[in-house]
């Protein structure tokens, strides 16, 4: 594998969950695949979860991480071809991406949608752009339109705390949110509960006006009503976004979307999901999120595994 910019780029997703619960019971396994090895972890956006689980997931293969924000520490980048850089931004990504690429063997990179402009977010300029300038394999840590690490952490996470059951039902439920979101989270978690179509019936609930792209749902159920997603649901995955129709906007605060123990009382003992950070008492009642059935830690703990056999992969082909 190459790049890992989207949960396709993996061979096989199912495949890719296996080794990674395989690799979890000995992480320090392939410390020789990454010596001599280093990864740029190059942040334009806030993180917890994917800057430290990233990490750890590099010294877990031996590699040695070097991390920049270039919100605080770089040069303002330049994405535009063409431009007359007589204004605020320094350096153009040409040389830039050139430049990492020397001191790196990996590139990993976090960039979020800016929510304004819906073309150039889908066009995903900052990752794009690296791919295009940078002459060494990329990875995505959350762009303007998916967190396959997320996503992927999610698979392994389901596969680990699932019922024994033929079909289960996985549902992706929106939840109220003071500011405006991105679509990445929701996005990435749909390409990969249709791939899983054989083991999940995967339903998708939101208010009207909050539908994802339809290019990335397209398979999913969709159910307006919650409550009703919500009867006999294994797994719930909460997530809030903002409208994609009416694009980065927030046209929705109803409270009654927040999830609570009254509608996972209608589940199947459903296990409950977010990707974090979480809003408390706003996304999740703190009675969900603190009671037996929130997985959310351990989803956590996850992106490591997650970001290690994507990793792995990457130094198997460079190797
Ligand atoms: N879930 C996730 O990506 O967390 P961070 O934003 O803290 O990295």
């Amino acid at each position: 594998m190459k790049h890992y910019l989207a949960i396709k780029d993996l061979p096989s997703i199912k495949a890719t969950v296996s080794e990674a619960i395989e690799l979890k019971k000995n992480p320090l396994q392939y410390q020789h695949l990454g010596k001599n090895k280093t990864i740029g972890l190059l942040f334009f956006n806030n993180s917890l979860r994917t800057r430290l689980s990233t990490q750890k997931a590099a010294l877990n293969l031996g590699m040695e991480p070097i991390v920049m924000n270039f919100g605080a520490e770089g040069w303002q980048l330049e994405f535009e071809d063409g431009r007359i850089m007589d204004q605020g931004k320094s350096e153009h990504v040409k040389e830039a991406a050139q430049v990492i690429s020397q001191y790196c063997d990996v590139i990993a990179i976090r960039a979020f949608a800016g929510l304004e402009d819906k073309q150039k977010d889908e066009a995903e300029q900052v990752l794009s752009a690296f791919v295009k300038h940078a002459s060494v394999p990329i990875l995505n840590m959350e762009s303007s339109v998916g967190h396959p690490l997320q996503a992927l952490a999610d698979a392994i996470t389901i596969e680990e705390h699932k019922p024994s059951k033929e079909k289960l039902k996985v549902v992706l439920s929106w939840a109220p949110h003071p500011r405006a979101l991105p679509h990445a989270v929701g996005n990435s978690f749909a390409e990969m509960a249709l791939a899983h179509e054989d083991d999940f019936e995967f339903v998708i609930t939101h208010p009207k006006g909050y539908e994802l792209d339809p290019k990335k749902t397209k398979g999913a159920i969709l159910e307006y009503d919650q409550k009703r997603a919500f009867e006999g649901a294994d797994i719930i995955y909460t997530k809030n976004w903002s409208s994609y129709k009416d694009y980065g906007k927030v046209a929705c605060k109803d409270s009654s979307w927040t999830v609570d123990k009254e509608k996972m009382a209608v589940t199947n003992d459903a296990k409950f999901m977010h990707c974090l950070p979480v809003r408390r008492n706003v996304v999740v009642a703190d009675e969900v999120i603190d009671s037996e059935n929130s997985i959310v830690i351990a989803q956590a703990n996850n992106r490591t595994y997650s970001a290690q056999i994507v990793l792995k992969k990457i130094l198997d082909a460079l190797s």
